[in-house]
């Protein structure tokens, strides 16, 4: 494997889709091993008609396969997908992009693709009216929306004769994102994240509890982008069904108490903590060992949970704090402000939560505060991007 000064791995997919800019990406594989990638190319089966595997494979250096049904014993889909750090797709035809924002999987290159972790770099080369076709259209935003990079094309003479946008961009612009990709990869490399997610859950008797309906997604998102990242991470996770994340210790809660003792435990060494999980704010006094039946149950003594984020924030030395208000109201940004000055935040991510939206979904909208920064409006976009923005704050504002 490739490897990055700062111990980064550096193999990329270059996926090749059917149209007559595939014989640009024969110079852009020879720029990608000048950069030092390691380059595995997959042509999808129509852009054969313009560039042929023996092209590949001497630029590459390795053997190229274009559909599912060789090597079938290897699991070529599923090796490639996770020796991938990047998958850069160029040119991006209609088609292919397409079939990416439906999630299809019907070829090698899309199996790849749907299998994969790795940060996606499309490149899109294709007529103007293609390009500009409110299906294409669509289909960028959606993918836009789930994180995946796609450059726009640039602006000049086309195959075709015509003039207009829809051109392969020059292969400099390429590489400068592919690289800019990796670098952000190794922006935490040597710093400890530490992670908060789900709702914690306070027993009112073994079978009823206090809660709410957070479902973890988002601190997930926030752990495995520290993780792309090169930080060491440490999620504490309440209530979630039990998972592993490669890369991330993690820790299962279930009360807030819990939460605060886990948390507590890896502050000091911690230079990132995240925390967004939704803690349940009061517990009952007495938690019932049998259950109480219901003429019984009639009204519950409550105490308040300790502030988790508050209590840390009071040894707060270097670390950088970012917090999460899910609000209602119209009064929801003014409130947002108070919590960020009244928990010690850095930053402060508030998303309205009106009607139970963003609750469970792989999509939020909000706006992020912070004590140096201007309110930064979030429109609707995936929780791995969100995770991905407040992080390269968290870096700015460690310096
Ligand atoms: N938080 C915390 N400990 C608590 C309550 C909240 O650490 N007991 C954290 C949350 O994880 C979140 C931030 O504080 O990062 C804001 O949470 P929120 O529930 O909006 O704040 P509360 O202080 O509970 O305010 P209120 O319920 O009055 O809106």
């Amino acid at each position: 494997m490739s490897q990055h000064p700062l111990g980064v791995s550096r193999e990329v997919v270059l996926g090749i889709g059917g149209g007559i800019a595939a014989y640009k990406s024969c110079d852009l594989l020879r720029r990608l091993k000048d950069h030092g990638f390691l380059v595995s190319v997959i042509p999808t089966r129509s852009s054969l008609n313009f560039v042929g595997s023996a092209t590949w494979e001497a630029l590459s250096g390795r053997p190229v396969q274009t559909d599912l049904w060789n090597n079938v014993h290897e699991v070529p889909h599923i090796s490639m997908a996770k020796k991938a750090d990047a998958i850069v797709i160029a040119p991006a035809t209609a088609d292919l992009i397409a079939r990416i924002a439906c999630g299809r999987a019907d070829d090698l290159l899309t199996n790849v693709v749907i299998a994969s972790n790795a940060p996606i770099i499309l490149v899109p080369a294709m007529h103007t009216e293609m390009w500009l076709n409110e299906a294409t259209v669509a289909n960028v935003e959606a993918l836009r929306k789930r994180g995946v990079i796609v450059i726009d094309p640039a602006v000049g003479d086309l195959s075709s004769g015509d003039s207009g946008v829809g051109r392969y961009p020059e292969t400099k612009e390429i590489i400068d994102v592919v690289e800019n990709t990796f670098n952000r990869k190794a922006d935490l490399i040597g710093k400890k994240v530490l992670v908060s997610a789900g709702g914690t859950r306070e027993a009112i008797d073994p079978v009823r509890y206090i809660g709410n309906l957070s479902s973890g997604k988002q601190g997930i998102a926030v752990a495995l982008d520290a993780a792309a990242r090169g930080a060491i991470v440490t999620l504490v996770i309440a209530n979630a069904p039990e998972i592993s994340i490669e890369d991330v210790e993690v820790i299962h809660v279930v009360t807030a108490e819990q939460m605060l003792a886990a948390l507590d435990a890896n502050f000091d060494s911690a230079d990132v903590v995240v925390m967004t999980a939704a803690v349940a704010d009061v517990r009952p006094k007495l938690s019932a060992s049998q259950k109480i039946s219901k003429s019984d149950l009639t009204s519950i003594e409550l105490l308040h949970n300790p502030d988790i984020i508050g209590t840390l924030a009071s040894r707060k030395r270097h670390q950088v704090l970012i917090g999460f208000a899910a609000q209602t109201g119209a009064d929801r940004l003014s409130k947002a402000h108070e919590k960020l000055v009244s928990k010690h935040l850095d930053f402060l991510y508030m998303n309205d939560v009106s009607n139970g939206a963003i609750f469970g979904s792989d999509e939020t909208e909000g706006v992020i505060i912070g004590s140096s920064l201007e309110d930064l409006d979030i429109p609707m976009t995936s929780k791995a991007t969100l995770a991905r923005k407040l992080l390269t704050l968290a870096i700015d504002k460690l310096g």
